[in-house]
């Protein structure tokens, strides 16, 4: 017997020339800038994606275990703000775990629209959810939306409904998450809206925790980010000269995570002159990601000042995190 089939878009290709120099540029002016940068989307290779999953089940780290709570105590309020015969459009849909969630609770589109940078291991989630589900028509998109959100001509515009859970929302600066959050309102009508989970400020002992767990999981996950730069890059980190740094930032509001240099080093890796040299400092460190932290209120703004209305508040009973619903106000 056959598999049931998903439609798969593939915009994003590592291989292809063209896309491929665009990213090598991006990975190189990241790490000639005097403060060295590689942004978060470069952590989802196929490994960086189950790191991902695991630092998911550690006990310091709450957002995951935190948002499915809230999830199950107000899902019959969920599934009205959805109401019926919708698309659901995963942004950064992982392994597609809190989409099957939903759908397994009884909350179901009439199509599911899963987008991710890791295409391989979209492609494989989405194929799994398939088989349990069969019914709901499924699309992989493999894209990097930092850059655009190219959905299929064919999708339908009414009762669009944009999926951000995981607060991935704070890998982006505020006046970056309005842009972004913006180009969402854009692309919905009335009848759509946007369900989007975010992390909550809170004590700093509990955050440094959620990103610097005991076992040493989130390290890996950080490091990994070197293992899949070389690969693509031809670049030649050693990644036992780099430990993991994260701690909270309690001015600006958010987790800064970084690696950093175990001895004075030179990374090299090839351009069409010849090779790129960066060197390091012992102690000199790579920023890797930012996670910035949200009260209710200062979420609340972001989401009216991107276009958003008719706007409610789902939490937990320790105000850890929460889960927001909107409507572009059209
Ligand atoms: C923190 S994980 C969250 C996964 C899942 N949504 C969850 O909440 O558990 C971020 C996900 O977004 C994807 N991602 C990160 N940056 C992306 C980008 N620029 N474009 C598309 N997907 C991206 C990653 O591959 C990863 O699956």
């Amino acid at each position: 017997m056959s598999s049931p089939q998903v439609r798969l878009h593939q915009i994003l290709d590592w291989d292809s020339p063209q896309q491929n120099a665009g990213l090598r540029r991006e990975l190189a002016i990241g790490l000639l800038q005097t403060q060295a940068s590689i942004a978060p989307k470069f952590f989802y290779d196929k490994l960086g994606s189950r790191l991902f999953e695991a630092i998911t089940e550690l006990p310091e780290y709450y957002p995951t275990r935190t948002e499915a709570a809230i999830f199950i105590e107000h899902l019959p309020a969920i599934r009205q703000a959805l109401g019926a015969d919708f698309t659901l459009i995963d942004l950064g849909c992982g392994n597609c775990g809190k989409a099957g969630r939903l759908f397994h609770a009884g909350v179901l589109p009439s199509r599911y629209v899963a987008v991710d940078i890791s295409v391989e291991f979209m492609r494989d989630s989405l194929q799994q959810l398939k088989r349990e589900l069969p019914a709901i028509e499924m699309i992989g998109i493999g894209l990097d939306f930092t850059h655009e959100l190219e959905l299929p001509d064919d999708l339908p515009l009414e009762r669009r409904m944009f999926f951000y859970p995981g607060s991935s929302i704070g890998n982006f600066n505020p006046p970056e998450a309005r842009q972004f959050l913006r180009r969402l309102a854009d692309q919905a009508d009335a009848s759509g809206g946007l369900l989007i989970g975010v992390d909550l400020i809170k004590e700093t002992a509990l955050l440094d925790a959620a990103y610097d767990d005991a076992l040493g999981v989130t390290a890996a996950f950080n490091r990994n980010l070197l293992r899949h730069v070389n690969a693509r890059l031809d670049a030649d980190f050693d990644i036992s000269d780099w430990q993991h740094v994260a701690f909270y930032n309690a001015v600006d509001a958010r987790i800064e995570m970084y690696l950093e240099a175990r001895r004075a080093l030179t990374a090299s890796w090839p351009d069409v002159a010849g090779r790129n040299l960066r060197q390091f400092a012992a102690g000199e460190r790579i920023h890797t990601e930012n996670s910035h932290k949200y009260s209710p209120e200062g979420f609340t703004a972001l989401l009216a000042s991107a276009g958003f209305g008719d706007i409610r508040m789902w939490t937990d009973p320790r105000k850890w995190f929460a889960l927001f619903f909107a409507r572009p106000a059209k």
